[in-house]
């Protein structure tokens, strides 16, 4: 990341001219600044159960939901690609949901087996995974909801047997994504109670109430179960000072990095991060994100490889060390 010195006042015109560095091709490429590259990707892939199925996802063209052995299959061209990580969201059939969020604990749910499939065949490719309720859970919410709440301590203690299934199936990083106070903590001494104290926590940590999850809803099959909204536990998008707060509180609660979501619409709050905290810092350029982009690609709208590109190195720009992106396998085969 750039420091921050004091801009060099350049010479007046015609002494200074500006475009002399961006005259050629390699002239440009010497003075960038920032650079992705495939290290820089985690790719999120959605999988459900059965045999042989890869079913496109409406909202996120160019995205499916993958049986496991597809998704393995998926992760070994994670491997050839050069991206470090895959984020594993389950497409969770209703008749898995109930309000307790049970099958969150089972070792033997859909993202679990997953999991072991993933590490099996590929044990140098990371995996992380979500913590958070609203795959399994029939109100839709990422906490537990009694009486039309969602309660916080309740929901903490689903977490961290949630957390630990998926850390004894190889997860290598847990992302708890469900905003609820005090999480971190309760995940981290879980972890080092029962042997997992290598097990990364990447805290979504300032996560916004935010309109752009939309497509994902649809690709984990959670839009028709949830009520309401989740405002009373993710962040509110005019607030900047409290996703520091957010971010200090999980650093002191054991997190190893930690997340801005959504991306673009958040930058400021990258860039605030990195400043404030020189932590490994990512966003997840979510899938609202991504579908606007393709949208508008697919009309002819705009570019849709360039913006693509612009799109992922303004998260670099803004000092993140890494990015969230569906356009993962994309960008690291442009990249070569
Ligand atoms: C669930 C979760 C969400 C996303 C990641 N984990 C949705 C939500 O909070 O409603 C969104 C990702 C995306 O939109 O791509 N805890």
């Amino acid at each position: 990341m750039t420091s921050h010195r004091a801009p060099t006042i350049p010479a007046p015109f015609p002494l200074s001219r500006p475009r002399r560095l961006r005259a050629t091709p390699w002239i440009r490429d010497l003075v960038a600044e920032h650079r992705l590259a495939p290290s820089d990707l985690i790719w999120p892939m959605f999988v459900l159960d059965g045999e042989g199925i890869e079913e496109p996802v409406p909202s996120l063209p160019g995205v499916a939901r993958l049986s496991i052995a597809r998704a393995v299959a998926a992760a070994g061209e994670a491997v050839a690609l050069g991206i470090p990580c895959v984020a594993l969201f389950p497409y969770t059939d209703a008749r898995h949901k109930n309000p307790e969020a049970s099958e969150a604990w089972n070792p033997e749910n859909l993202v679990c087996r997953a999991t072991r499939a993933i590490k099996d065949a590929h044990p140098d490719l990371g995996v992380l995974l979500d913590v958070a309720l609203d795959p399994y859970n029939s109100e839709g919410h990422d906490g537990l909801v009694r009486e039309g709440v969602i309660v916080n301590d309740a929901t903490l203690e689903a977490l961290e047997r949630q957390a630990l299934v998926q850390a004894e199936a190889g997860a290598d990083i847990l992302g708890p994504s469900d905003m609820m106070d005090g999480r971190v903590e309760v995940i981290r001494r879980a972890l080092e109670r029962e042997g997992h104290q290598d097990v990364t926590i990447m805290s979504y940590s300032a996560k916004y109430a935010s309109a752009f999850y939309g497509p994902f809803r649809d690709a984990v099959g959670a839009t028709g179960a949830l009520k309401g909204d989740k405002k009373t536990y993710q962040m509110d998008p005019a607030n900047g000072d409290e996703a520091l707060r957010e971010v200090a509180a999980d650093l002191a609660e054991g997190a190893d990095m930690v997340m801005v979501k959504p991306g673009l619409p958040y930058l400021d709050i990258c860039r605030r991060v990195k400043e404030t905290f020189a932590v490994p810092t990512f966003a997840y350029q979510v899938s609202g994100e991504y579908a606007m982009i393709e949208a508008a690609a697919r009309n002819g709208w705009i570019d849709g490889e360039k913006a693509m590109m612009e799109s992922l190195i303004a998260f670099k720009r803004a000092g993140c060390d890494g990015v969230l992106t569906y356009f993962a396998p994309r960008v690291a085969r442009l990249l070569g």
